[in-house]
């Protein structure tokens, strides 16, 4: 059971917090180099013009160190679908409710912005298991794979999150 490093303030990140973002990520250990760049290019969007195409949200510790972020934004040419591009905890605060209280965060303000659907990727590499299980955790189900897709035997696994129940669901009435 996750206990939530108290007090926990989530909050946009700010341009200042980028070498802090940097260090997260690298600290990780499961993104290669290339996709720090590509993180770092979603954080600049997020933060120089918020909402535009990107929104990030930080997670900082009572004494205002950022320990965790995560960056989503709509998926482009769909009817309220959102993404999930980017998200990373310190690993020194892993397994404190860091990366929930983050993912309930972006989930609420996905759906204040009318979003119905969430999706994810993620690899199929056994160093992105806890990932994979914090994702199920969260009840986002493995819709979708492609073997292969990031190397050989490093497949993609899409992950969704239905945040308002589709048209079949809903009851009549
Ligand atoms: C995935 C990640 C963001 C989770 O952050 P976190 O703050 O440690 O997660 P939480 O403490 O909120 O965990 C919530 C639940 O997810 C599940 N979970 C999280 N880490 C887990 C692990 N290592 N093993 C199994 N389950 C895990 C648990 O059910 C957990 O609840 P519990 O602690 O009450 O059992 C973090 O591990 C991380 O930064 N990983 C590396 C970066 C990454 O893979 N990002 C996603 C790229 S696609």
């Amino acid at each position: 059971m996750s206990v939530v490093a108290p007090p926990l303030t989530l909050r946009p990140p700010r341009p200042s917090d980028r070498g802090r973002v940097a260090e997260i990520v690298r600290a990780t250990g499961v993104f290669r180099p290339s996709e720090l760049d590509i993180a770092l290019e979603v954080f600049d969007g997020a933060v120089q013009q918020p909402g535009a195409d990107y929104h990030a949200l930080g997670a900082y510790d009572d004494g205002g160190w950022l320990i965790g972020f995560a960056c989503y934004g709509p998926t482009p040419g769909t009817a309220a679908t959102w993404d999930l591009y980017w998200i990373a905890v310190d690993p020194g605060t892993h397994r404190r409710g860091v990366g929930r209280a983050l993912m309930a965060a972006c989930e609420q303000a996905i759906v204040a912005a009318g979003g119905r659907l969430v999706v994810v990727e993620t690899s199929s590499r056994p160093d992105y298991g806890p990932t994979r299980a914090f994702y199920q955790a969260l009840a986002y189900g493995a819709t979708a794979r492609i073997p292969d897709f990031y190397a050989p035997d490093d497949a993609l696994v899409v992950y969704t999150k239905r945040l308002v129940p589709s048209r079949r669901e809903r009851p009549h009435g």
